[in-house]
């Protein structure tokens, strides 16, 4: 979702603003622009469509000056074109702001900014709010107590970088809800919505928390409260290099992040495993472990395929632990008055740690008194610094939109807790140490199934005209028919649905004739027999079938139209290998339909509005 990059130094800020944005890209974008204080004037390009546009835009007319703003815009209110496009000026020209977040008042500020003479130009929120500082700005001292003094007269939430051209050493930014860090450099400072517009400058960052304001000089920084009181905070080092963040020769990120999950499998095991006592060691939640262990529920909280993953966790935690779990979108349980019984612990869990309504499901269940814990990728993220402890994935730096590695390392996530809350309870140490051997040869299972990655390409050709697909499994598999599905429809804009198998017979099965691929996830397991049974009904009617079958089953060729086979696992783990092929067949049928796969339309990687 949007994306923000603030610059100030010595350099021209325009080729490091526009290199921040390509950074940003993966966020997900419609518009986008930059404003540059240039000789004593704040001067604006912007651009609907792709930053190429904006590129050429700024070839023919180059801005320049050593303090800019710039941003990828992801339409909330209004149209994505070039008028609604930020960065936004205020009625005198002298301010620019660019905003990240949605500002609930918008309408009150305009109505009561147009009664006193302001006019408005475009349907977007941050207009009225770059006008609202521009009234405080008049009347007050400083640029930054007039953004002080319109943030607290503002409800929603925010992320902003402001400058004036009667301030030209200034740059302030503040957040409310929408992540903002500040890069510290050599006499610069560079200001984005994540880290990956910053690691090409410098690795030592400090995070803003909700309601600071940074007031950033060439020659330093300060960061105060919007309240104004003065808040001394670290400067961290972030752990990753530039090559995380690059596609190192693959044609596509998600390509790139699909083929390295063996190794973020492993990462997201390295140093938990206790092999002798069959059990595991979670550093981030350990003074948590009583509270998970007599927590009368656990819940999880999660949004798209962080939700998934949190279907599977619910059916491991009940298995293995004998814990009731529930597992509610995000967005529906900050909206309803949630049941919490006294010492509920709820798990949020989310790839980027800023998802909105994750977030606000966290506070929700905070406000009610339960004990909050994270699961979540992006060091340092909302989710990382708020919740009360939490497990980090360690899977490193997700750009493609369509959630891939993160998602497996999630479900190795939850399989590490269950199996640690399993040893404390009932679960003897060599079935412990069983699951262990079992859970340190995935990495080598998951590289097996790639190198299978040409007979998948192969039924995306067959299958890539088709213009809806159906995914069932069930049991632990149900969950990745789901994901597995989520991903086709995400990058390739086929209709797609996933089911439990058994429920396909009470609707989806109208819908099965020879037109219909149908992909179903029938693993050697407790219920083999049933999703069989429901491969037959598939079949009865025509449809065409993709099993994804465990190695060694002869059998289901009779059955199936093609076979991907995966290597045989525990149950609980099977997701872990059969979502595989299924992101790679939506990678390859996106592919062949000419789709931008990393940055597919209307997605957004880290959705930050409700
Ligand atoms: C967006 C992304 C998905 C992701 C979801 C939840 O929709 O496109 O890939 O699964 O948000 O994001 P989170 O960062 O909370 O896991």
């Amino acid at each position: 979702m949007c994306g923000i990059v603030g610059y100030i130094g010595k350099k021209n800020a325009t080729p490091i603003l526009m290199d921040g944005l390509k950074r940003l890209e993966y966020r997900g974008y419609d518009s986008a622009g930059v404003a540059i204080l240039s000789n004593g004037s704040v001067k604006v390009a912007k651009e609907p469509g792709k930053l190429s546009k904006l590129e050429s835009t700024l070839a023919d007319q180059p801005l320049a000056g050593n303090v800019g703003i710039a941003h990828t815009r992801w339409a909330t209110h209004g149209l994505p074109n070039k008028v609604n496009a930020h960065p936004h000026t205020d009625n005198s020209g002298r301010l620019a702001l660019i905003h990240n977040g949605i500002i609930e008042n918008y309408q009150a500020i305009r109505a009561r900014l147009s009664e006193s003479g302001y006019v408005f130009s475009t349907d977007t929120d941050t207009e009225a709010l770059v006008n609202l500082i521009s009234e405080f700005y008049q009347n007050e001292h400083s640029l930054d107590e007039a953004v002080r003094s319109a943030l607290s007269q503002v409800e929603g939430t925010f992320g902003i970088i402001v400058i004036s051209r009667d301030d030209p050493d200034t740059l302030v930014a503040a957040r409310r809800g929408s992540p903002l860090v500040v890069g510290v450099g050599q006499d610069e400072f560079v200001i984005a919505s994540d880290v990956s517009a910053i690691i090409s400058h410098t690795k030592n960052v400090t995070y803003l928390d909700d309601n600071e304001v940074a007031v950033v000089h060439r020659s330093g920084m300060a960061i105060k409260t919007i309240d104004n009181l003065q808040v001394n905070k670290k400067v961290e080092k972030i752990s990753f290099d530039l090559d995380k963040i690059e596609k190192s020769g693959y044609d596509h990120f998600m390509l790139k992040e699909i083929m390295e999950q063996p190794q973020t499998i492993e990462d997201a095991m390295r140093g938990r495993l206790i092999a002798e006592e069959g059990t595991v060691h979670l550093g981030g939640i350990r003074h948590e472990i009583d509270s998970l262990l007599y927590a009368p529920r656990i819940l999880f909280s999660a949004c798209g395929t962080s939700w998934h993953a949190a279907l599977i966790g619910e059916y491991m935690l009940e298995e293995l632990v004998r814990t009731s779990v529930e597992v509610e979108y995000a967005s529906e349980f900050r909206y309803r008055d949630p049941v919490l019984d006294r010492g509920s612990v709820m798990f949020v869990i989310s790839q980027s740690g800023e998802t909105a309504d994750t977030l606000a499901a966290m506070r929700e269940a905070k406000r009610k008194g339960s004990k909050v814990l994270g699961i979540c990728n992006v060091v340092g993220s909302t989710i990382a610094r708020d919740s009360d402890a939490g497990i980090y994935l360690h899977a490193g730096p997700e750009i493609g939109v369509a959630s891939t590695k993160a998602f497996t390392s999630q479900v190795t996530v939850l399989s590490l807790l269950s199996l640690l809350l399993a040893r404390m309870r009932t679960m003897g140490a060599s079935r412990g140490a069983e699951i262990i051997r079992e859970m340190q040869s995935l990495p080598e299972k998951v590289r097996q199934i790639l190198q299978g990655h040409a007979e998948i390409k192969k039924i995306a050709e067959e299958y890539c005209e088709s213009q809806n697909f159906l995914y069932l499994g069930r049991g632990y598999n149900f969950p990745v028919a789901l994901e597995g599905a989520l991903k086709l429809k995400e990058i390739s804009y086929i209709h797609a649905e996933g089911y439990p198998a058994a429920e396909m017979k009470h609707g989806p099965i109208a819908l099965i004739d020879e037109n219909m691929p149908v992909v179903c996830i029938a693993t050697k397991d407790s219920i083999y027999e049933k999703v069989t049974s429901n491969i037959e009904e598939v079949r009865a009617r025509r449809g065409r079938i993709i099993a994804i079958a465990t190695e060694g089953d002869e059998e289901i060729k009779q059955r199936a139209d093609h076979v991907i086979y995966v290597p045989r696992t525990l149950e609980f783990l099977t997701p872990i290998l059969t979502i595989i092929p299924l992101q790679l067949l939506a990678y390859d049928i996106a592919v062949l339909r000419g789709c931008d796969v990393d940055q597919p339309r209307n997605l957004a990687k880290s959705v930050t509005v409700e």
